[in-house]
């Protein structure tokens, strides 16, 4: 059965860019109910584990440097088929692929600031959202 609950990133260009706000609010209105959210910065090697099943692909490097280089919010959220609803949302991985409408279209730049990352499936979820919240932490 497919879990109601996603993971996302609002990621250092968003918030550098001042778009957070818009986005968490795009977020509420397109249903999702915020379950944990944290505003934080990724250290190295916290950036290289959760990117990890990436290490050997070239764009590895520019990832983790781009994601350390400012704070991010992290947060789960809950909706119904959260995990498709919520890449809906958000549109394709490189921007200039993205639909209208859709949040990296209307707040990304380029393939490494892209604005947001949502989880790809249900057990990618849960493992991000483990990374960044403890139970307790959790509603
Ligand atoms: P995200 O959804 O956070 O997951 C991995 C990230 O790697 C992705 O968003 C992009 O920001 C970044 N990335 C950079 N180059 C590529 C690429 N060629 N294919 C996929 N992801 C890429």
């Amino acid at each position: 059965m497919a879990s109601n609950r996603t993971f996302t990133m609002i990621k250092p260009d968003a918030v550098e860019n001042g778009y957070a706000g818009a986005i968490l609010n795009e977020i509420i209105e397109a249903g999702f109910s915020v379950k944990a959210l944290k505003f934080t910065q990724l250290s190295r090697v916290q950036a290289q584990s959760f990117y990890g099943v990436h290490k050997e692909r070239p764009f590895f490097g520019d990832l983790v440097e781009f994601m350390i280089s400012g704070p991010i919010y992290a947060a789960i959220l809950e909706k119904d088929q959260a995990v498709a609803d919520f890449r809906t949302l958000i549109g394709a991985t490189n921007p200039k692929e993205a639909k209208e409408g859709t949040i990296r279209n209307k707040y990304a730049q380029s393939i490494d600031a892209n604005a947001i990352h949502g989880s790809d499936s249900d057990e990618n979820a849960a493992v991000e959202g483990s990374f960044f919240f403890s139970q307790l932490e959790i509603i």
